[in-house]
């Protein structure tokens, strides 16, 4: 595996590979969830690229970006085992200048859910993706559907934006009790933890809702809601693919979207039906 921390240097070694490159964006600490969009990516490319790097302009003031784990040589092992050929691994200043042109999110989609309680950081998001992509070129680009939003933005940046990589989604991995694998699940205490397996089981709950043929958005988030209690929801949404909210469960078209607050946690999840 060939680690590098150059943008311009990663380029130069990509132009002429002529293979299908997959890529996978992480900010590190990698866990299962991570490696199943390797392991993915490793199986449907030539060639595999995968880059760590914790970006602080997606995290807002007084945000997780001081104590958000770092597990660099754990990581760099991970990625060896999984047959990653290239670990791109820079630091700040290669990816930011002084001065910078930065992408803004568009005004509905980014600034719903996620984008309303952390204002900007689906800027950073796709400023971040954007410089990625624009320095690996790959042929697809892996992302989890556990960000749902991000995933919805990046695949719509790449679709506005006329770039030719094919975004690839990856469902989301959860341990043995069912709580959705994620780099801050590392910061619960185990009866935090308990206290967690609320946010699937919620949706677990509007899934059972839905194949008894309940589709009122109200009726559904109202037991999810009554299930979550008293964990600090910071929302429980119903929305269409193109994240609009929808009275109805529409089969096929809906993502049923929590996050909430486990001690000082924010935690996000969903389902897609
Ligand atoms: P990070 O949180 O490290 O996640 C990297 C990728 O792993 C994302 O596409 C995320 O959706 C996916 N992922 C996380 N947990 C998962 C799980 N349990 N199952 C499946 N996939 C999972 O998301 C980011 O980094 C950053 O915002 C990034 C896109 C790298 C830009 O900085």
């Amino acid at each position: 595996m060939k680690i590098i921390s150059s943008p311009l240097e990663l380029k130069e070694y990509l132009k002429d590979c002529n293979k299908t490159v997959g890529f996978v964006p992480t900010m590190g600490a990698l866990h299962e969830g991570h490696i199943s969009l390797i392991k993915k990516a490793k199986r449907e490319n030539e060639l595999l690229v995968v880059s760590i790097f914790l970006n602080p302009t997606q995290f807002l003031k007084g945000e997780d970006l001081d104590k958000y784990p770092k597990k660099d040589e754990a990581d760099k092992k991970i990625c060896q085992l999984g047959g990653v050929d290239v670990l791109f691994f820079p630091q700040i200043s290669d990816m930011y200048g002084r001065d910078e042109v930065s992408l803004l999110a568009p005004k509905v989609r980014g600034f719903v859910l996620e984008g309303a309680s952390r204002a900007g950081h689906f800027n950073g998001v796709l400023t971040i993706v954007m410089k990625l992509l624009n320095i690996v070129n790959p042929t697809r680009a892996y992302f989890g559907k556990k960000d749902a939003q991000q995933l919805n933005l990046i695949a719509l940046m790449t679709k506005q934006l006329f770039m030719s990589v094919t975004i690839v989604p990856v469902d989301t991995l959860r341990d043995a009790d069912g709580l959705a694998l994620s780099s801050r699940n590392a910061y619960l205490s185990p009866s935090e933890k308990k206290e967690a397996l609320k946010i699937p089981a919620s949706l677990y709950i509007a899934s059972k809702m839905v194949s008894k043929n309940i589709m009122s958005s109200k009726e559904i988030t109202n037991a999810m809601r009554e299930h979550l209690a008293p964990l600090e929801i910071s929302y429980v949404e119903i929305v269409n693919r193109e994240f609009e909210s929808i009275k109805n469960v529409e089969l096929k078209n809906t993502i049923i979207l929590v996050e909430a607050k486990v001690g000082e946690t924010r935690l996000l999840d969903n389902i897609w039906l």
